[in-house]
């Protein structure tokens, strides 16, 4: 859809054509540039800086609003494409559609692709990384500006909005990472509070701690469908309460069910998953034994936005752990989960300060 702003991908394909003729390097960068700060900027001038074009991949409308959740984009696509070319270092931009970068990459084939220090080349997801070295591309990443985000620049703009975000766990079993988030909510450093906990298990031991912490825990029946199935019925009441909450984030903390509609559309963006290993390696039940069944070396964690399937959605986050000789599926899940109380509460944060209160 190129209007004055925006390139089409031939215009581009062209561009690159042209560069490599005359020993130039296009460099390639992608996000959703939203809301242009000073970090921006600095990092869009350093990317320009590597080569002689610089070429920026917009994600369209529909996908900010699928990676960033509903709200977003706070600009359109011809308006962010119109801010970004009245910067000196931008020289063209084109927007694209899919939720992951490897279309565009692909179809423009830049010489170098960059991306921000919150990256390393071993975070890059899997199919751009093997698209990026199939295809000779050099992979920069360049440092960002601390304290200068869209996340930080919202939740400044959103403080003293009245109140906090209000955020929601759904669990079946222990607890112990619901602890994590409580105690973090406690301490301040979660950016909103736990304002409610939800089970498909009765005696769960996630309620007992919701109830320490003084926060509504409720057991929902999840009905009798086969294969870890909410029945329609179940679902609507987790969504209804949620709604009736005022709850701004979903994260599921070791809740063993399968989410569907209406959830998904109503919490779109706004719910996370954890999950014991590093997906996509391992999805579904059993995951620590599936990983040293398999022989791996190391496991994780994974911290994922939910989506239809099962354990497929966005990343936003992954830890790492060794996996050692003789491990027992307990012992390796003990020591993943070391890593987990520390990441989803920090993710949860992060995750909070991108999203407007519903
Ligand atoms: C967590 O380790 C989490 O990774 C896993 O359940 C555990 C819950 O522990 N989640 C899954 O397996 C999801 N498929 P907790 O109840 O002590 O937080």
């Amino acid at each position: 859809m190129p209007n004055g702003y925006i390139s089409s991908l031939e215009e581009v394909v062209e561009l690159r054509k042209r560069l490599d003729k005359d020993g130039k390097k296009l460099v390639l960068t992608n996000g959703a540039f939203d809301l242009l700060h000073v970090g921006h900027v600095r990092y869009l001038t350093e990317a320009a800086a590597l080569g002689d074009s610089l070429v920026v991949a917009i994600n369209g409308d529909e996908s900010v609003r699928e990676l960033k959740g509903p709200g977003r984009p706070i600009n359109s696509a011809e308006e962010r494409a119109e801010m970004l070319r009245a910067l000196r270092c931008v020289d063209r931009v084109v927007v694209f559609e899919d939720r992951r970068a490897s279309g565009v990459i692909e179809a423009i084939h830049p010489h170098i692709y960059t991306k921000g220090g919150d990256y390393t080349p071993d975070s890059l997801i899997d199919e751009e990384k093997q698209l990026l070295d199939r295809l000779g591309i050099e992979i920069r990443i360049l440092s960002l500006v601390p304290g200068k985000s869209t996340s930080s620049t919202l939740a400044k703009m959103s403080e003293g909005d009245g109140r906090p975000k209000r955020v929601a766990i759904l669990g079946s079993g222990t607890g112990s990472n619901a602890r994590a988030i409580l105690q973090a909510a406690a301490d301040g450093k979660l950016g909103g509070e736990v304002a409610l906990v939800l089970s498909d298990v009765a005696d769960a031991g996630i309620l007992k701690i919701a109830s320490e912490f003084e926060v509504p825990a409720i057991a929902i029946d999840p009905g009798s469908k086969k294969g870890g199935h909410l029945t329609d019925a179940a679902l609507k009441e987790i969504h209804d309460r949620l709604q009736a909450a005022s709850i701004d984030l979903v994260a599921l903390a070791g809740f063993m069910r399968i989410v569907r509609e209406p959830l998904l559309s109503a919490y779109a963006g706004r719910m996370l998953n954890l999950h014991p290993s590093l997906l996509p390696k391992h999805p579904g039940l059993h995951a620590c034994k599936k990983a040293i069944d398999a022989g791996d070396t190391e496991s994780g964690c994974t911290i994922h936005l939910v989506d239809a399937g099962v354990d497929t959605g966005e990343i936003l986050r992954q830890e790492k752990v060794p996996i050692l000789r003789g491990d027992s599926p307990d012992e390796l899940q003990a020591r993943i989960q070391s890593k987990e109380h520390v990441a989803y509460p920090e993710v949860i944060a992060e995750r909070l300060a991108e999203i407007q209160p519903c």
